[in-house]
């Protein structure tokens, strides 16, 4: 497994820590930077500090914005990742909606939503289908995007799927497993001492968590920043090792 981990003090320094991986990616990008964005709380304070922080780092002229997965809300709920991407990062830094690519995922038909988004992707990233940097967040279960647990593998870049969060977000597009794998860079966020058991499962255990899944299944380069709280259950030589 070709996993960096880098090691955070608590939220802020971690969000610190993203930020500064962000801007060394995307300087070192030539061209077009093509990002896909996750929800979720831990990204927020990511956000956050790169459009407080170090926005002035980077060209975002050439930085394209992508959502790795979307609940089937409109880009006004608050309960969107659109919406949280919207308000923390896009927002702040202007950046004109011609470089932001929303999943349709209220649209109605999301079979229909989701063939829509797979074309935008494959367009933006062609000819590799490759995202140039994905950041994602993992769920207490292992989750990331919007894959779960005991779910089937969806096929092409870009599915509809249920998931079973018991919320009313249940309905959802998400990158699938191969879009995942194509990414040039990956960028895992995880933070909070409940996310501890599951960490050290997802990084020693084998498994067909998710996370697991999309570990083994990475091609290119990919970092966990993962703060003290969600580092508890690691033993520090694992943690070394990892590093
Ligand atoms: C979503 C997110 C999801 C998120 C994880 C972690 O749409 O819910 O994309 O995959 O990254 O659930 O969320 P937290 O960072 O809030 O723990």
């Amino acid at each position: 497994m070709n996993v960096r981990l880098i090691p955070a003090d608590n939220p802020d320094d971690l969000a610190a820590k993203a930020a500064a991986h962000f801007v060394a990616k995307a300087t070192a990008a030539s061209g077009r930077f093509v990002v896909a964005l996750s929800g979720g709380s831990t990204p927020r304070l990511f956000h956050t500090f790169l459009a407080e922080e170090r926005s002035e780092h980077v060209d975002w002229s050439r930085v394209h914005f992508l959502l790795s997965d979307e609940r089937a809300l409109p880009p006004s709920d608050p309960n969107s990742n659109f919406f949280m991407a919207q308000e923390t990062l896009l927002k702040p830094l202007g950046i004109p909606r011609a470089q932001i690519y929303r999943p349709e995922a209220d649209a109605g038909d999301l079979g229909i939503a989701a063939s829509l988004y797979e074309t935008i992707v494959a367009g933006l990233t062609s000819p590799a289908g490759a995202v140039d940097l994905v950041v994602l967040g993992m769920g207490d279960d292992g989750h990331t995007a919007s894959l779960f647990p005991g779910e089937a593998e969806p096929g092409g870049l870009v599915a509809a799927v249920s998931a079973s969060t018991g919320t009313v977000a249940d309905r959802r597009l998400t990158f699938t497993y191969e879009a995942l794998s194509r990414a040039r860079s990956m960028l895992i966020l995880i933070s909070g001492r409940k996310k501890a058991a599951r960490l050290k499962q997802v990084l020693t255990e084998g498994g067909d968590l998710p996370m697991q899944r999309v570990l083994r299944g990475r091609k290119g380069d990919t970092t966990i920043i993962a703060d003290r709280d969600a580092l508890a259950e690691l033993e520090p030589a694992q943690i070394e090792e990892l590093k």
